[in-house]
Protein backbone atom coordinates (compact mmCIF):
# COMPACT_ATOMS: atom_id res chain seq x y z
CA UNK A 1 0.00 0.00 0.00
CA UNK A 2 1.16 3.38 -0.73
CA UNK A 3 1.09 5.89 1.72
CA UNK A 4 1.75 9.96 1.92
CA UNK A 5 3.72 11.47 4.22
CA UNK A 6 2.48 15.49 5.18
CA UNK A 7 5.56 16.79 5.26
CA UNK A 8 7.84 18.98 3.62
CA UNK A 9 10.69 17.58 5.76
CA UNK A 10 12.47 14.87 4.18
CA UNK A 11 14.31 14.06 7.90
CA UNK A 12 10.71 13.06 8.33
CA UNK A 13 10.60 10.15 5.52
CA UNK A 14 13.75 8.99 6.59
CA UNK A 15 13.02 8.80 10.38
CA UNK A 16 10.06 6.89 9.14
CA UNK A 17 11.07 4.30 6.79
CA UNK A 18 13.75 3.60 8.86
CA UNK A 19 11.15 1.84 11.50
CA UNK A 20 8.42 0.92 9.05
CA UNK A 21 10.88 -0.06 6.11
CA UNK A 22 10.00 -3.86 7.00
CA UNK A 23 5.81 -3.33 6.62
CA UNK A 24 6.52 -3.73 3.00
CA UNK A 25 4.73 -0.21 2.65
CA UNK A 26 5.61 2.19 -0.01
CA UNK A 27 5.82 5.94 1.44
CA UNK A 28 6.37 9.22 -0.79
CA UNK A 29 6.40 12.90 0.03
CA UNK A 30 4.27 15.56 -0.87
CA UNK A 31 7.41 16.28 -2.76
CA UNK A 32 8.19 13.15 -4.42
CA UNK A 33 4.42 13.67 -5.98
CA UNK A 34 4.77 17.33 -7.08
CA UNK A 35 2.45 18.65 -4.43
CA UNK A 36 2.17 21.55 -1.33
CA UNK A 37 -0.84 20.80 0.63
CA UNK A 38 -1.38 24.26 2.65
CA UNK A 39 -2.50 23.54 6.22
CA UNK A 40 -2.92 25.66 8.74
CA UNK A 41 -2.51 23.96 12.44
CA UNK A 42 -5.34 25.80 13.84
CA UNK A 43 -5.98 22.49 15.97
CA UNK A 44 -6.12 22.84 20.07
CA UNK A 45 -4.36 19.58 20.60
CA UNK A 46 -0.75 17.85 18.69
CA UNK A 47 -3.67 14.90 17.56
CA UNK A 48 -6.15 17.94 16.14
CA UNK A 49 -3.03 19.26 14.28
CA UNK A 50 -2.31 15.91 13.25
CA UNK A 51 -5.69 14.49 12.22
CA UNK A 52 -6.03 18.31 9.90
CA UNK A 53 -2.85 17.40 8.02
CA UNK A 54 -3.48 13.59 7.16
CA UNK A 55 -6.46 14.46 6.26
CA UNK A 56 -6.53 17.83 4.31
CA UNK A 57 -3.04 15.63 2.15
CA UNK A 58 -5.20 12.44 1.90
CA UNK A 59 -8.16 14.78 0.45
CA UNK A 60 -5.51 16.58 -1.89
CA UNK A 61 -4.16 12.63 -3.20
CA UNK A 62 -6.65 10.36 -2.92
CA UNK A 63 -4.06 8.00 -1.30
CA UNK A 64 -3.88 7.05 2.51
CA UNK A 65 -2.11 9.89 4.24
CA UNK A 66 0.31 10.15 7.68
CA UNK A 67 0.43 13.60 9.42
CA UNK A 68 2.07 13.90 12.40
CA UNK A 69 2.95 16.87 15.09
CA UNK A 70 4.67 17.42 17.73
CA UNK A 71 5.83 19.76 20.93
CA UNK A 72 7.07 20.44 24.14
CA UNK A 73 5.04 21.18 27.09
CA UNK A 74 6.40 22.82 30.43
CA UNK A 75 4.25 22.07 33.49
CA UNK A 76 5.87 25.21 35.00
CA UNK A 77 4.58 27.03 31.82
CA UNK A 78 1.07 25.28 32.07
CA UNK A 79 2.04 23.44 29.14
CA UNK A 80 3.58 26.07 26.88
CA UNK A 81 4.79 26.02 24.58
CA UNK A 82 2.28 23.09 23.57
CA UNK A 83 1.10 23.40 19.86
CA UNK A 84 2.92 26.75 19.48
CA UNK A 85 6.30 24.71 20.00
CA UNK A 86 6.90 25.41 16.01
CA UNK A 87 6.76 29.63 16.38
CA UNK A 88 7.11 30.52 20.41
CA UNK A 89 8.29 34.04 20.44
CA UNK A 90 6.97 34.48 17.06
CA UNK A 91 8.31 34.26 13.19
CA UNK A 92 11.58 36.19 13.40
CA UNK A 93 12.55 33.65 16.19
CA UNK A 94 15.66 30.90 15.75
CA UNK A 95 15.62 27.80 18.10
CA UNK A 96 18.14 29.52 20.11
CA UNK A 97 15.74 31.95 21.14
CA UNK A 98 13.31 30.04 21.89
CA UNK A 99 15.26 28.05 24.39
CA UNK A 100 16.22 31.10 26.05
CA UNK A 101 12.69 32.31 25.96
CA UNK A 102 11.98 28.99 28.26
CA UNK A 103 15.21 29.49 30.22
CA UNK A 104 13.86 32.34 31.04
CA UNK A 105 10.40 31.56 31.59
CA UNK A 106 11.90 29.43 34.50
CA UNK A 107 14.16 31.74 36.20
CA UNK A 108 13.89 30.77 39.90
CA UNK A 109 11.17 28.17 38.91
CA UNK A 110 12.00 25.03 41.11
CA UNK A 111 9.20 22.72 39.31
CA UNK A 112 11.63 22.11 36.00
CA UNK A 113 9.12 19.14 34.97
CA UNK A 114 8.87 19.01 30.99
CA UNK A 115 7.27 16.51 28.52
CA UNK A 116 7.64 16.18 25.00
CA UNK A 117 4.06 14.86 22.87
CA UNK A 118 4.10 13.52 18.89
CA UNK A 119 0.61 12.66 17.62
CA UNK A 120 0.52 10.74 14.39
CA UNK A 121 -2.83 10.29 12.29
CA UNK A 122 -2.98 7.75 9.31
CA UNK A 123 -6.39 8.65 7.49
CA UNK A 124 -7.83 6.52 4.04
CA UNK A 125 -9.88 7.95 1.51
CA UNK A 126 -12.74 5.08 2.67
CA UNK A 127 -12.96 6.96 6.06
CA UNK A 128 -10.79 4.89 8.33
CA UNK A 129 -8.31 6.64 10.31
CA UNK A 130 -6.04 6.10 13.06
CA UNK A 131 -3.75 7.65 15.53
CA UNK A 132 -0.55 6.86 17.76
CA UNK A 133 0.84 8.99 20.39
CA UNK A 134 3.92 8.79 21.67
CA UNK A 135 5.69 10.71 24.85
CA UNK A 136 8.88 11.43 26.59
CA UNK A 137 9.50 12.92 30.44
CA UNK A 138 12.25 14.79 31.36
CA UNK A 139 12.93 18.06 32.79
CA UNK A 140 14.35 21.67 31.63
CA UNK A 141 17.71 21.88 31.89
CA UNK A 142 19.40 25.24 33.96
CA UNK A 143 21.46 26.18 30.73
CA UNK A 144 21.46 25.02 27.37
CA UNK A 145 23.98 21.56 26.70
CA UNK A 146 24.98 19.69 23.66
CA UNK A 147 25.27 20.14 20.12
CA UNK A 148 23.11 17.40 18.81
CA UNK A 149 19.43 17.60 17.45
CA UNK A 150 17.17 20.86 16.84
CA UNK A 151 14.79 23.07 18.37
CA UNK A 152 14.92 22.76 22.03
CA UNK A 153 17.19 19.31 22.17
CA UNK A 154 19.78 21.19 24.25
CA UNK A 155 17.27 22.37 27.47
CA UNK A 156 15.69 19.15 27.50
CA UNK A 157 17.14 17.07 29.89
CA UNK A 158 16.43 13.12 30.97
CA UNK A 159 17.71 12.50 34.46
CA UNK A 160 17.83 8.52 33.42
CA UNK A 161 20.70 8.94 30.77
CA UNK A 162 22.04 12.22 32.53
CA UNK A 163 21.65 13.94 29.30
CA UNK A 164 20.01 16.50 27.63
CA UNK A 165 18.33 14.89 23.98
CA UNK A 166 21.35 17.27 22.48
CA UNK A 167 23.95 15.17 24.28
CA UNK A 168 22.70 12.36 22.61
CA UNK A 169 23.53 10.40 19.41
CA UNK A 170 20.28 10.20 16.94
CA UNK A 171 20.03 6.62 17.90
CA UNK A 172 19.88 7.10 21.60
CA UNK A 173 17.61 10.04 21.43
CA UNK A 174 15.34 7.74 18.69
CA UNK A 175 15.30 5.07 21.54
CA UNK A 176 13.41 7.17 24.06
CA UNK A 177 12.14 9.82 22.18
CA UNK A 178 8.64 11.21 21.70
CA UNK A 179 8.82 10.56 18.27
CA UNK A 180 10.71 7.47 17.93
CA UNK A 181 7.66 5.98 20.78
CA UNK A 182 5.05 7.04 18.48
CA UNK A 183 6.51 5.66 15.81
CA UNK A 184 7.29 2.29 17.28
CA UNK A 185 3.02 1.97 18.60
CA UNK A 186 2.26 3.57 14.32
CA UNK A 187 3.99 0.53 13.41
CA UNK A 188 1.59 -1.47 15.72
CA UNK A 189 -1.21 -0.03 14.51
CA UNK A 190 -0.36 0.01 10.72
CA UNK A 191 0.70 -3.40 10.87
CA UNK A 192 -2.54 -4.43 12.02
CA UNK A 193 -4.46 -2.12 9.51
CA UNK A 194 -2.64 -4.17 6.84
CA UNK A 195 -3.33 -7.44 8.53
CA UNK A 196 -6.89 -6.85 8.21
CA UNK A 197 -7.37 -4.74 5.02
CA UNK A 198 -5.27 -7.44 2.76
CA UNK A 199 -7.17 -6.53 -0.17
CA UNK A 200 -4.69 -3.01 0.25
P1 LIG B 1 6.90 19.03 14.49
O1 LIG B 1 5.42 19.00 14.66
O2 LIG B 1 7.52 17.66 14.57
O3 LIG B 1 7.33 19.78 13.26
O4 LIG B 1 7.49 19.83 15.76
C1 LIG B 1 7.06 21.15 16.07
C2 LIG B 1 8.12 21.86 16.92
O5 LIG B 1 8.24 21.20 18.18
C3 LIG B 1 9.51 21.85 16.33
O6 LIG B 1 9.67 22.94 15.45
C4 LIG B 1 10.38 21.99 17.58
O7 LIG B 1 10.43 23.32 18.01
C5 LIG B 1 9.61 21.21 18.62
N1 LIG B 1 10.08 19.80 18.64
C6 LIG B 1 9.39 18.71 18.22
N2 LIG B 1 10.11 17.59 18.38
C7 LIG B 1 11.29 17.99 18.92
C8 LIG B 1 12.47 17.28 19.32
O8 LIG B 1 12.60 16.05 19.20
N3 LIG B 1 13.47 18.04 19.83
C9 LIG B 1 13.38 19.38 19.98
N4 LIG B 1 12.32 20.08 19.61
C10 LIG B 1 11.26 19.40 19.09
Amino acid sequence: MKFVLATQNPKKKEEMVAILGDLGVDIVTEEELGIHVEVEETGKTFGENAALKAKAVMEATGLPAIGDDSGLCVDALKGAPGVYSARYGGPDMDDYGRCKLILDGLKGETDRRAHFETYIVCAFPNGDWFAAKGECQGSIAFAAMGNNGFGYDPIFFRTEEQKTFAQMTAAEKAAISHRGNALRSFKTKLEKYLAEHPEG
